[in-house]
C-alpha cells in the first residue's frame, strides 16, 4: 500500500517512517510532486489535520494522511494548542516560541503540559482519525539539540530528560506522534486485508 504523508516537515517524516511496516510505502509531498504549503486555518487539531489530508486527496485522488500536533499547557488552559507553531507570532521560529513559553510560565509552579497529535487518514475516499497523547511538563530552561520544535523544553512523564536530550529511539518510547502512528498502522494492517 502506498500512502502520501501530507507534510514538508522532515522531522515528522523521520519519526513516522521507521514506524511503518514494509507493506506501507510512504510517499512525501515532494515525492508526490506537490510543492504547495497547506493552510491550517481551523481552531482544532482535528479540523486542521482533516483539511490537510482532504486537500491532498482532492489534488491526487490517492490514499494519504496528515498530522497536526499541539502543545497543551495546563496553566495556560490548553494553550498554545492549535496555535503552537505560531505562538510567538506568524513567522516565529522554535527559539522564539520557546522563549515566549518560558517567559509566560516564569512564575508558574504548575508546569504540566501534553503534546497531542491528531492523524487524519483518507483511505479509499473515507476519513479516519487517530490521536496520540504524551503527558509531561515544561522544563525551566532549554536543553539538548536533538529533535525539533519545543523538544528542548518538553520533559515527558517517566523521564528526567527533555525530548531534545534523547535519541530518536528514546523519544519514540514516549512520543505522542508514535502513539498516533501505532494506531494508524494497526488500523491499516486490518483494513489492508479487506482491500
Ligand atoms: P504542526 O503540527 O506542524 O502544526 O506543529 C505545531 C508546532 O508544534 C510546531 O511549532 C512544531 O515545531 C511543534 N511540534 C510538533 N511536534 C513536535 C514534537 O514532537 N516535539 C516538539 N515540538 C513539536
Amino acid at each position: 500500500m502506498e500512502l502520501i504523508f501530507a507534510t514538508n516537515n522532515l522531522h515528522k517524516i523521520a519519526e513516522i517512517q521507521p514506524l511503518l511496516p514494509a507493506s506501507i510505502r510512504l510517499k512525501t509531498l515532494k515525492q508526490a510532486g506537490i510543492e504547495q504549503d497547506i493552510p491550517e486555518p481551523h481552531d482544532s487539531l482535528e479540523a486542521n489535520a482533516s483539511e490537510k489530508s482532504k486537500v491532498i486527496h482532492s489534488i491526487t485522488g490517492a490514499n494519504c494522511f496528515s498530522e497536526d500536533t499541539g502543545l497543551e499547557v495546563v496553566a495556560l488552559k490548553g494553550a498554545p494548542g492549535v496555535k503552537t507553531a505560531r505562538y510567538a507570532g506568524e513567522n516565529a521560529g522554535p527559539n522564539e516560541n520557546i522563549n515566549k513559553l518560558l517567559d509566560v510560565l516564569r512564575n508558574e509552579n504548575d508546569r504540566r503540559a501534553r503534546f497531542r497529535t491528531v492523524i487524519s487518514l483518507i483511505l479509499n475516499g473515507k476519513e479516519f482519525q487517530f490521536e496520540g497523547i504524551c503527558e509531561g511538563r515544561i522544563g525551566d530552561a532549554p536543553s539538548g539539540n536533538q529533535g525539533f520544535g519545543y523538544d528542548p523544553v518538553f520533559i515527558p512523564d517517566g523521564s528526567d530528560s527533555c525530548f531534545a536530550d534523547m535519541t530518536l529511539e528514546e523519544k519514540q518510547q514516549f512520543s505522542h506522534r508514535r502513539k498516533a502512528t501505532d494506531k494508524l498502522v494497526g488500523f491499516l494492517l486490518v483494513e489492508a486485508t479487506k482491500l
